[in-house]
């Protein structure tokens, strides 16, 4: 089995990218697993440039296929905020309270968002960049306990994402589409 590097070790990304790519023949590894312990600045403008920092970083240090996401939520009644910066949006667990105060004039019909993902892959021959992005809006108050970030104000039809299950979130999330794309650019 042909073995890629995930640029991250967080443990539901990578559970996610292997489940996409096994039927490819293709085991997905955790950058820490591959022996790449570097956690390099994010310094990036665009979602794209930070995923080619991150899978450049690891592919300097393991010479074996990497591929690295970047993400985040662009709300449009922000002008795309908090966007790339959405990791450094609020502290770790306050970002939906914030969000939901900062949108708490805005009426229903101008609540449209959508998380965006952007994968960049290196190897030996090829470099690209694939994306995905999951359309929604924002909720006017936290709902659900799954998921992580945004997901408890992120609403897609009925639910919050932090209302699904991690195979429901998969299935309709920007990085399970950005995944897919990866997927399709490897088969050739
Ligand atoms: P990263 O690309 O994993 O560094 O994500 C950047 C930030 O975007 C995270 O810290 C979250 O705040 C937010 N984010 C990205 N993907 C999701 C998601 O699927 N659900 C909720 N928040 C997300």
């Amino acid at each position: 089995m042909n073995k890629i590097v995930f640029a991250t070790n967080n443990a539901n990304k990578l559970r996610e990218a292997a489940e996409i790519l096994a039927p490819l023949g293709i085991e997905v590894i955790s950058q820490r697993e591959a022996g790449a312990d570097c956690e390099p600045e994010e310094n990036g403008v665009t979602f794209a440039e930070n995923a080619i920092i991150k899978a450049k970083a690891v592919y300097d240090i393991v010479n074996i296929p990497v591929f690295a996401d970047d993400s985040g939520l662009c709300v449009d009644a922000l002008e795309g905020r908090p966007g790339v910066y959405s990791a450094r949006y609020a502290p770790k667990g306050q970002e939906c309270a914030k969000l939901i105060e900062e949108m708490k004039n805005i009426p229903d019909n101008k609540r449209t968002a959508s998380f965006q993902c952007v994968i960049a892959y290196i190897d030996e021959k090829s470099s690209f960049t694939v994306s995905g992005s999951c359309c929604g809006s924002i909720g006017y108050e936290e709902k659900g306990t799954n998921g992580f970030g945004y997901d408890p104000v992120f609403v897609v039809g009925d639910k919050t994402m932090a209302e699904m299950t991690a195979e429901e979130k998969n299935e309709l999330s920007h990085r399970g589409a950005a995944l897919r794309a990866l997927c399709e650019k490897l088969k050739g």
